[in-house]
């Protein structure tokens, strides 16, 4: 195995693993030790269906279908992310920083992304460093720092999630869905990594909506302060070429997809594993 560390200090390009072929436990530790240091790994090259994607994912826990499917009785643990001319990528949403799942009380601990069909322009995605953005923020303003290790914020799926789930469910399951989800969840601010112990800015544009005891004002601006964190240098992006395999850690990054690729056909299918509440 080849690892190429990204420039950045964010993300890893992994080189000579077919991760078709039966994994051994070593590598499959020597993969799981490499992700605690990148954050990110990118295998390109790769042929995986989805029995492979399962089996990969497999490898670090138990997957779980996405939580909305779950709610509504699906057992299939494979998501489609899926656009083209008649499903044009939405501004917002996916496009947002975001922690898959961040809305519900456990997020994955691992998520692995394979393409089916890229874009010949765009859709890149990208990752940023939630230990980096927290380091970077308490070498600014160690008081704020210490302000934020005892707050909670709330994650809901909001407006848009909604509408996406009417769109793709009907008014009456999506109601029931709303129910179950869209009071959303109180997270800390400040979360502990429960493998490396890193303190993580974890809250994200895409789901947190408000800081608990703020006015709705000072959680807005607070809340935009702390976005503008993940904005630095540590960054990801991954251009997507068919076949490609990227492994992420959902505590130690966040991630947006770009929906700069028009009419264009893209498709990627994504499995998770493991389920941790993130707490500190
Ligand atoms: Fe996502």
């Amino acid at each position: 195995m080849e690892i190429v560390p990204s420039p950045t200090g964010l993300g890893a390009t992994v080189r000579n693993v077919d991760l078709g072929q039966d994994i051994s436990l070593d590598l499959a530790d020597q993969i799981r030790a490499a992700l605690d240091i990148h954050g990110v790994l990118a295998f390109v090259g790769q042929s995986l269906d989805d029995d492979g994607l399962k089996r990969v994912a497999g490898l670090w826990g138990v997957s779980h279908p996405h939580p909305v499917a779950a709610f509504l009785g699906g057992t299939e643990t494979v998501s489609v992310v899926f656009n083209d001319a008649e499903h044009p990528p939405a501004e917002g949403g996916d496009s947002l920083f975001h922690t898959d799942y961040s809305f519900t009380s456990q997020i994955p601990d691992i998520a692995v992304l394979r393409s089916v069909t890229a874009p010949d322009v765009g859709g890149a995605t990208t990752w940023s460093d939630a230990a980096g953005a927290f380091r970077r923020l308490a070498t600014a303003d160690a008081d704020l720092a210490e302000r934020l290790r005892g707050m909670r914020a709330t994650h809901d799926p909001g407006p848009r999630f909604r509408h996406e789930m009417e769109v793709r469910m009907g008014a009456d399951l999506a109601g029931r869905a709303d129910e179950q989800f869209g009071a959303g969840s109180l997270h800390p601010v400040v979360a502990v990594h429960p493998r490396t112990g890193e303190e993580l800015l974890f809250v994200n544009a895409g789901f947190t909506r408000s800081i608990e005891g703020l006015s709705a004002d000072d959680s807005h601006d607070l809340l935009q302060q702390l976005f503008g964190f993940f904005d630095g240098d540590e960054q990801f992006e991954h251009r997507w070429v068919e076949g490609d395999v990227v492994i992420w850690d959902e505590h130690r990054t966040v991630h947006r997809g770009s929906s700069d690729f028009g009419t264009r056909r893209r498709e990627l299918h994504r499995c998770t594993a493991g389920a941790t509440a993130p707490s500190r």
